[in-house]
């Protein structure tokens, strides 16, 4: 039992338009648009983040993005900043997903400059770490993470710390239905808070919520959720329906 209070994000990565993105959340209200016991938050794709968050509206779930770029505005074809998604009232944004290092190209460099550029601009980054099938299997599952979370928060300083989320995610069990053992995952989370500590001090990194995040679903999700260091959970393809995804909200106020 700790004192952070446990959070819950839909990554919805390239799918729902508009108007699914609408009915999915208007279900989400009304099964636990009221709870405050434990945070949600939905990420939809852009092009839905708006109206999504005014189905939201007069409800305690946030509203994310799922990327942006580091600059405030100009010449960056394709992109969005996150002056933008302030203007539309987000209040979180994921970044250094797997999915945007190994598909996009994105390199820990890349991601610091976002996360410093989401705090500046009061969003709060869910920032995202995890080792790839190859790295756990040689053992370097804990340096691989290091260098993520050193390099990513880099610059990063005492006050902004504690607005951070981090989501430990790996590779090999984002969408893969193969999720990491609770101790597999406790241990990282743990070594992360470790890192934390070192980085901005024991009182902040109690503070930092880690979420788990690769084919959590409500079937695995009270274990993993009952760990001391797991503080959520970050869910891909269980956060495209209501009923999986208030699941896991449920799972979360159970283990809180
Ligand atoms: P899945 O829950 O589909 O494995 O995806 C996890 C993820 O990548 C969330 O960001």
């Amino acid at each position: 039992m700790n004192s952070r209070k446990k959070l819950i994000a839909g990554n919805w990565k390239m799918n729902k338009t508009s108007a699914d993105g609408v009915a999915l959340v208007n279900d989400i209200v009304a099964a636990v648009g009221k709870q405050a016991d434990v945070d949600v938050v939905v990420c939809p794709p852009f092009t839905a983040v708006e109206s999504v968050g005014r189905a939201l509206e007069g409800s305690e779930v946030k509203l994310g993005a799922q990327n942006m770029h580091f600059e405030a505005s100009g010449a960056f074809t394709g992109e969005v900043s996150a002056p933008m998604l302030r203007a539309i009232f987000a209040t979180h944004v994921i970044l250094g997903h797997s999915e945007r290092r190994t598909l996009f190209g994105e390199t820990d460099e890349l991601v610091n400059k976002k996360v410093l550029a989401a705090l500046k601009n009061q969003l709060k980054p869910i920032f995202c770490v995890g080792e790839t099938l190859g790295e756990r299997e040689s053992g370097a599952t804990l340096k691989v993470v290091q260098t993520q979370v050193e390099r990513g928060l880099e610059g990063v300083n005492k006050d902004q710390a504690a607005s951070i989320v981090v989501a430990y995610e790996p590779v090999w069990a984002i969408g893969t239905g193969k999720v990491a053992t609770t101790e597999q995952a406790q241990e990282v989370h743990a070594y992360i808070r470790g890192l934390l500590t070192k980085l901005f001090g024991d009182a902040i990194a109690q503070k930092v919520r880690i979420l788990y995040g690769g084919s959590m679903k409500p079937a695995n999700a009270p274990e993993l959720l009952a760990q001391k260091d797991i503080d959520g959970g970050l869910i891909g393809g269980a956060s495209l329906e209501a009923r999986s995804f208030v699941e896991l909200v449920n799972a979360a106020v159970a283990a809180k």
